[in-house]
């Protein structure tokens, strides 16, 4: 792959998905798409550049070659302090807000395989608050592969790895060979839809929502693309509604309009209760 080749697929990746892919890089993506060009028979990237700009198939094939560059990784209870603190001190105070309602929303953008979602369900389930309600938690991803496998909820060992015990002899049902599927009643409060975030036009079609799980998800974007995601959850949540980021994100810089809130486990950030949107 040239270095003008790089640049092409790179800044097409970019514009469609907000994924940026650092020049060293440039070997990891060759080997990545490298069989794409094999499954097209093209000779090499400028002409699979041309076929992602100009061919009929060009949509299904920017999925394909995003499918192959980005990173799926996920796990049920993943960040566990996190989930502590959402669990003992978010929850209870969602369950105060909309006592009236007795309705509450959760995104979980960027869901991958859909073990965040699900893993979401089963702390509001274990906490009890919920009980008779309306509850409605939406996975998204860019991925429609990762999505088949959210939606089926068969997972095997290594999304179990830091499944609790006791979690694990609650929530999922043993289907032999070390495979288990979540519980019905759990899949009951959890669907599943394709959405880029990068795509405002598709996030219009997603409810407002108490609490916006975005984890692991923006490490992969630039400044730019982080603020156009965080101006769309910044819309999607209620007023005093949380958005929870991975361990390793922060929102220093990116003059996003959240507030730090410390709780007596963890930092998390919130929509403040009166915001303001300046119109240019
Ligand atoms: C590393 S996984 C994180 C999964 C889960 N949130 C967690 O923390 O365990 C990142 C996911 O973000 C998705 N993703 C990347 N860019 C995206 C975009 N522009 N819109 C929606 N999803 C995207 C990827 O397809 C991938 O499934």
């Amino acid at each position: 792959m040239s270095a003008e080749e790089f640049r092409l697929l790179r800044d097409h990746v970019y514009a469609h998905c907000g994924i940026l892919i650092r020049e060293d890089m440039k070997f990891v993506m060759e080997r990545r798409l490298w069989p794409r060009l094999e499954a097209l028979g093209l000779p090499n990237f400028a002409a699979y550049h041309r076929f992602l700009r100009y061919d009929t198939r060009r949509n299904a094939e920017l999925d394909s070659a995003v499918e192959a560059l980005t990173t799926h990784e996920t796990y049920f209870f993943r960040e566990p302090v996190q989930l502590k603190a959402f669990t003992e001190e978010v929850l209870p105070l969602l369950q105060q807000r909309n006592a009236g309602t007795r309705r509450l929303r959760i995104w979980s953008a960027g869901c991958s395989t859909g073990e965040e979602a699900y893993t979401i369900a089963m702390l509001l389930k274990e906490s009890r608050l919920f009980e008779g309600w309306e509850v409605e938690i939406y996975g998204t991803d860019i991925s429609r592969r990762v999505l088949t496998t959210a939606r089926k909820a068969e997972y095997g060992p290594s999304s179990l790895r830091a499944t609790p015990p006791e979690m694990l002899s609650r929530y999922f049902i043993s289907l032999g060979a070390s495979k288990v599927r979540v519980r019905d009643d759990i899949r009951a409060w959890v669907s599943f839809g394709h959405l880029n975030l990068l795509d405002a036009e598709s996030c219009l079609l997603v409810p407002r929502a108490d609490v916006v799980f975005c984890r692991n998800v923006m490490i992969y974007f630039d400044v730019p693309a982080r603020q156009r995601v965080l101006q769309v959850f910044s819309d999607k949540l209620v007023p005093g509604g949380y958005l929870m980021l991975g361990h390793s994100e922060n929102l220093l810089n990116l003059g996003a309009a959240f507030e730090l809130v410390h709780l007596r486990g963890d930092l998390v950030y919130r929509k403040p209760e009166l915001s303001w949107k300046v119109e240019r």
